[in-house]
């Protein structure tokens, strides 16, 4: 699997030493009320078996996974992944990052580069994205990468008692390549 670079960002595949500083940031409740899979509280020693998962889903092809790292310090900030669904050529992005590192453009800027990647390298016909409604930090990622609203499903899934209504955003390869080629044209 590849490392990715951007201007502060390297995003690389996870390794089991990840473990640790996944339940640090992972563990926070305000990560993972927003999210539908981390699990709270976080259970020792857990994280292993989640990356263990991870390399399982990989070798699959369900999955690509990246640790989000400051490219200075070398340190993890946060998870990114495209899950596949190879008979549609299809990728779901997810993410979380490290409450401390909230508000810097952190998310932003991986979200962007895993993005360019499904459809430049990964030759994806579409990536998507959802999140709960109530997640603004979220969906402004989804519209700042260009990512295009779709619908929103009502009471769509329920976390911590809670029912939540999913925004689902998305884009199709043809018009990442248009606004690419746009973009491109207009910087002449
Ligand atoms: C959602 C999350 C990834 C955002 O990460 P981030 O690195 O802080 O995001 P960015 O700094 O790139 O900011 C994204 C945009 O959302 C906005 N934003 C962030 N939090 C917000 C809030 N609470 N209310 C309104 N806008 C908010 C930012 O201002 C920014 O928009 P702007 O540039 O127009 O000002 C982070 O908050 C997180 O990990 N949350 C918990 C897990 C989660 O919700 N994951 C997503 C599940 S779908």
């Amino acid at each position: 699997m590849e490392k990715l670079e951007t201007k502060r960002l390297l995003l690389r595949p996870l390794t089991i030493d990840d473990s640790g500083r996944i339940e640090e940031l992972a563990g926070d409740y305000d990560v993972a009320k927003s999210t539908l899979n981390i699990p709270h509280p976080y259970p020792k020693g857990s994280a292993i078996q989640f990356i263990e998962s991870i390399f399982n889903a990989e070798k699959n092809n369900k999955i690509l996974m990246f640790a989000i790292t400051e490219k200075e310090l070398q340190l993890l900030i946060g998870l990114i992944n495209i899950n596949l669904s190879s008979p549609y050529n299809r990728g779901e992005l997810a993410y979380w990052v490290g409450k401390q590192y909230w508000g810097k453009d952190y998310g932003t800027e991986a979200t962007k580069k895993v993005m360019e990647y499904g459809f430049n390298h990964l030759n994806l016909n579409k990536i998507f994205a959802a999140s709960f409604t109530s997640n603004p930090g979220s969906w402004r990622i989804m519209e700042k990468v260009g990512l295009k609203y779709e619908g929103t499903l009502k009471q769509h899934v329920a976390r911590f008692g809670q029912f939540y209504d999913l925004a689902y955003y998305g884009l199709l390869k043809e018009e990442f390549k248009t606004e690419t080629q746009n973009k491109s044209t207009n910087n002449k």
